[in-house]
């Protein structure tokens, strides 16, 4: 099931909004230049070229709109980008198909405003590793924003912090991206590393 009011406007528009080289470094998406990630919902590739080029790990991105992976495919082979796999996949109903504890990085962006966000950050629980980390980031809670999905859903950055904590993560901070974009807010989670005890 595709997630509510998850459309896209035409790509120039979408692409204007972010610069997003400086929101994946800013995010720190790639810690280890062999880093692999997972990407839910990858749209235009808006943020899974950048991305791509700052690791040699394989790139998971994943979307319910065959069009848009098509594309996506089209871009990483037309920048020479072969660490790119795009799926079209529902996440919400089938989540990713990646092994548990697999994946170093999972993006999250502009997404949680879905019927079920819980689920979908279980999911990205799930396939980290113990000490990966997830990057957030969604419109501000603002209905002065040129694009967003309806206030009513448009969730506030301490309401994604609480969904990401109820699914295990834990947060780790903030992330000013007033550098990088004028509408959106980010914030960077990991999944903790096993307590002692729970590995006996
Ligand atoms: C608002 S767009 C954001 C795209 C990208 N993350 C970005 O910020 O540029 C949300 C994307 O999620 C995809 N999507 C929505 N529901 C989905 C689902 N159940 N499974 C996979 N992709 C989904 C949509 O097709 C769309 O491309």
């Amino acid at each position: 099931m595709k997630g509510r009011e998850s459309g896209m406007p035409e790509e120039d528009a979408w692409q204007a909004f972010y610069d997003a080289e400086c929101i994946v470094r800013k995010l720190d998406c790639v810690k280890d230049p062999a880093d692999t990630i997972a990407e839910f919902g990858c749209g235009y590739g808006t943020f899974t070229l950048p991305v791509a080029k700052r690791t040699s790990g394989l790139i998971h991105a994943f979307d319910i709109e065959p069009d848009l992976v098509a594309l996506v495919d089209r871009k990483a082979r037309d920048a020479g980008l072969a660490n790119i796999r795009a799926e079209v996949r529902d996440f919400l109903k089938e989540g990713t198909g990646l092994p548990p504890g697999s994946t170093d990085h999972a993006m999250v962006y502009n997404i949680l405003h879905i019927e079920d966000p819980i689920a979908l950050l279980q999911e990205a629980y799930r396939i980290l590793k113990p000490g990966g980390s997830m990057s957030i980031i969604h419109w501000n809670y603002d209905p002065s924003t040129p694009r967003g999905p309806s206030m009513h859903i448009r969730p506030r950055p301490e309401q994604c912090r609480a969904w990401a904590e109820a699914a295990g993560f834990m947060f780790v901070r903030d992330q000013d991206l007033s550098e990088c974009c004028r509408y959106h807010y980010g914030m960077l989670l990991m999944r903790p590393d096993p307590m002692p005890d729970e590995l006996q």
